[in-house]
């Protein structure tokens, strides 16, 4: 059973989508709408937009759409009953009782809860004696025990079973805890048995306090070193962050971003709490957008080796593109963070605090980079290596940052800055000009809905479909005219499959007298809900006239009129007369 219409009527109204929005995305007035920059996709240019009179938003650069509902869904990571419960929270509004049964929704409140009970075992297992060896790991690499419960560290001991007995016990169902990857099924089908055996553990938890996953750290060389949590109900690796619940309220609008565990640990006990780290997998741009929700600059803190300063230059990018401003930390001596304090005793604060106040941003150190690999003796190195850094230089936006740079760069090499700044003005025009055509493209191709993949009958029948997706639009923006609407038309003569399932949607719900959309989060999925706002987003205004709309009633009885070829094969003499008279007609 779904929620009353009364009681989401009444918490939209209550949550108005500028506000809501704007509690994550500033946003600034552009004409009758509000934009800003895209929290679902990195960018530099606003193409987010916010309707207030609708009350949805739409993304013009990666086409996530919705209302206020699935705003929410998207950007907390929570499902429809979840989101729902936030916003009724955030307005005062009490959840009608019974009123909605979702068993994904009980299932994820189960997994939370699972979690937050294992994290307390694995806590309380790392003080009692079977905890002595991970206690002792621990201590090894210079943890004190606050640090250990300020991150809710434990043991999870290697008898196959101890967690799941004891979560047993507390009235937890075997297949909740394979759902929250806290157990795994035997081979056999026969019971099950716990995941982390024989390691420390890393609880992870999310900006509202939840127990999330874990991470487990074998105390020896053997592989796999650490061991996280797949994805769950409650989980997905790419878009989470270690410790961002505890660099959130640091106070610094600067995050460190550190390569694992130990390092955000160490570093955090060396007094630098805005620390965070991936989880077992690359820098992806879903946590860039959120690290930009709580920070303006981000210091990569990746280890000296070869791996970190590969993976160094490809984070760069992705954070850029999501508006941060980055830095290069350089630790001396192929170290991570965790060994770098430590091999400086009780100096390590002060010396990894020095070291970020001196680490360049991200084009210092592109350059720094650069210049290893040209002889810088000789002219052809010097050229080489010039034509090199104007490249770098191209990539920054600010002209005065650019200037900058130029000047450094011309005046250590001792050249003339003229024609070094030609340089890089020509390469920076080409590449505007390419990034142009780039987008032209890509509009040219979201209009002809070859790459539609929701959408896909579009490509097939483009002159049907477009007009039943502007007579949907139409239909949305004016109930009122659904009677003339209905009666020329009827939803079985929609040739596009997909767009007939809105369109039948919406005019039931018109006939019940229900507002057509305010559902649309529970009975449409995300994808389907974007594709849907996209259409309503891309309708130009002349195309919403009475006028407008008459045409795409002729257009869509004209093309329903039309016989199918298989139909053709197959028809009889009698039918066939009659079809080219209807033809005939209409042509008249
Ligand atoms: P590192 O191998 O650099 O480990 O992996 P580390 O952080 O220095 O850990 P210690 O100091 O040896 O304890 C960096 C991160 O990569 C992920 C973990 O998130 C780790 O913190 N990782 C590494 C895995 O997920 N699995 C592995 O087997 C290894
Ligand atoms: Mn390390």
């Amino acid at each position: 059973m779904a929620f009353p219409e009364s009681f989401l009527q009444d918490l939209k109204m209550r949550n108005d989508i500028t506000d809501v929005v704007s509690s994550y995305v500033s946003l600034k007035r552009r004409g009758r709408n509000m934009v800003g920059l895209c929290p679902f996709h990195g960018e530099k240019t606003p193409s987010f937009n916010v309707y207030t009179e609708n009350g949805s938003f739409y993304c013009f650069g990666c086409g996530a759409g919705g209302d206020v509902i699935t705003f929410i869904m998207k950007i907390e990571n929570l499902d429809y009953l979840e989101a729902v419960k936030l916003l009724a929270q955030r307005a005062g509004l009490e959840i009608p009782q019974d009123s909605y049964d979702d068993s994904m929704s009980r299932l994820r409140t189960r997994v939370l809860e699972a979690n937050r009970e294992a994290a307390r075992f694995y806590y309380d297992s790392l003080y009692s004696p079977q905890g002595r060896s991970g206690l002792d790991y621990f201590h090894s690499r210079m943890l004190s025990d606050k640090t250990i419960r300020r991150f809710g560290l434990g043991f999870a001991d290697d008898n196959w079973s101890s967690l799941c007995n004891h979560l047993r016990q507390k009235g937890f169902k075997d297949h909740e805890l394979v759902a929250a990857n806290l157990a795994s099924q035997r081979r056999n089908g026969n019971g099950i048995y716990d995941r982390f055996t024989n390691r420390v553990m890393f609880p992870i938890i999310d900006l509202r306090g939840n127990v999330i996953a874990f991470g487990g750290r074998i105390m020896t060389d053997q592989k796999p070193k650490y061991l996280n949590t797949s994805d769950t109900p409650v989980f997905k690796k790419s878009a989470n962050l270690f410790s961002l619940n505890n660099a959130k309220n640091s106070g610094s609008r600067t995050l460190l971003l550190c390569e694992g565990y130990m390092d955000v640990i160490a570093v955090n006990q060396a007094g630098f709490h805005n620390a965070v780290a991936t989880l077992g997998t690359a820098l992806t741009s879903e946590q860039a957008v959120l690290m930009k929700r709580y920070a303006d600059e981000i210091i990569i803190c990746y280890d000296a080796d070869e791996a970190g300063q590969k993976a160094t230059a490809r984070a760069i990018p992705i954070l850029r593109n999501s508006g941060l401003n980055v830095k290069v930390l350089t630790i001396p001596s192929g170290k991570d963070p965790d060994e770098f304090i430590k091999s400086k005793g009780k100096d390590g604060p002060a010396a990894f605090g020095a070291l970020i106040d001196k680490c360049g941003n991200d084009v210092e150190y592109r350059l720094q980079k650069l210049k290893q690999n040209y002889n810088l003796e000789f002219t052809e190195g010097k050229v080489a290596f010039l034509q090199d850094a104007a490249k770098v230089i191209a990539t920054i936006s600010s002209p005065i940052e650019r200037d900058v740079y130029s000047s450094k760069v011309c005046n250590e090499l001792k050249v003339d800055k003229n024609a070094f700044v030609q340089q890089i003005n020509s390469i920076s025009r080409k590449s505007n000009r390419e990034n142009a055509k780039k987008q032209a493209r890509q509009i040219q191709t979201d209009l002809s809905g070859r790459n539609d993949k929701i959408n896909t009958e579009h490509r097939q029948k483009p002159r049907s479909s477009s007009a039943e997706e502007a007579l949907l639009v139409y239909l949305i923006n004016n109930p009122d005219a659904y009677s003339e609407i209905s009666s020329h038309i009827a939803p079985s003569q929609f040739q596009n499959s997909f767009i007939r399932r809105y369109f039948e949607y919406v005019l039931n719900r018109i006939q019940n007298g229900l507002d057509p959309l305010t559902n649309i989060a529970a009975d449409f999925s995300a994808d389907e809900v974007s594709k849907l706002y996209q259409l309503m987003s891309q309708a130009i205004p002349a195309a919403s006239t009475p006028d407008a709309m008459r045409e795409y009633i002729k257009v869509i009885n004209e093309e329903s009129s039309k016989l199918k070829k298989e139909d053709l094969d197959n028809i009889s003499d009698n039918q066939l007369m009659d079809y080219l008279e209807r033809i005939r007609k209409s042509k008249q």
